[in-house]
């Protein structure tokens, strides 16, 4: 992975950070998403920030209908190159500014999605476009790894904090942190600190 990290959350420059290597991540599906998916029903999905697009092309191979969205053209090119099937609708939006391109999503995905810290309206959309009986899936990595690669994580929406806004019509079926089997950004990020909750009513 590139070491250079950006100073700010434009397009161009993750579009800067996606040219600066053939493959930015593993193409391997997140460990986080093959733990908490496996076994729901496929559906439709919503993968914000869908980067090089492992991980919409693991749910589109389990048979879920896939939107994957990113702010970079740069990563939206280059997963749609590797993967045309209409399963996966591969989508440039900026979703801190941009409609959530559909809503009563079955799943949606945050796998390593930077929401800056003040940023509640992005959360409240993405929450939104869950259905009713959806499943929210939210990853981050643990703050210490963060920290380790000169980012302070208090600058980002965690899952805690994601959690904090839940509310009444969700269940929380997963918060922990657990160790993510294979590190990811160049050996800092060890572990994952995981939400996954149920959407139960309106
Ligand atoms: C850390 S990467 C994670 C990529 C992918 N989820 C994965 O796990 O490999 C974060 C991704 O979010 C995208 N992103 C950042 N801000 C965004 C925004 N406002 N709207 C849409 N995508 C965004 C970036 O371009 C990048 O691909």
């Amino acid at each position: 992975m590139s070491e250079h990290v950006p100073d700010d959350h434009s397009a161009a420059e993750w579009d800067e950070r996606y040219r600066s290597a053939d493959r930015l991540w593993t193409a391997d599906v997140n460990p986080a998403l093959v733990a908490e998916a496996s076994d729901l029903p496929a559906g439709t999905a919503l993968d914000v920030g869908s980067g090089e697009g492992a991980d919409a092309r693991w749910l589109a191979d389990r048979g879920w209908q896939v939107t994957a969205v990113d702010i970079s053209q740069v990563a939206i090119d280059r997963a749609r190159e590797t993967d045309t099937r209409e399963a996966i609708t591969w989508l440039r939006a900026d979703l801190s500014v941009d409609d959530v391109p559909g809503r009563d999503f079955g799943l949606v995905s945050l796998q390593y999605f930077p929401i800056p810290r003040s940023d509640d309206a992005t959360v409240q959309r993405l929450l939104d476009a869950v259905a009713d009986d959806g499943h929210l899936l939210v990853v981050s990595h643990e703050a210490e790894g963060v920290r380790a690669q000169g980012r302070n994580p208090d600058d980002y929406f965690q899952p805690a904090d994601v959690a904090a806004l839940l509310g009444d019509g969700w269940t929380v079926i997963t918060d922990d942190t657990r160790e993510r089997g294979v590190a990811a950004g160049g050996g800092a990020h060890t572990h994952d600190v995981v939400l996954h909750a149920l959407r139960t009513r309106s």
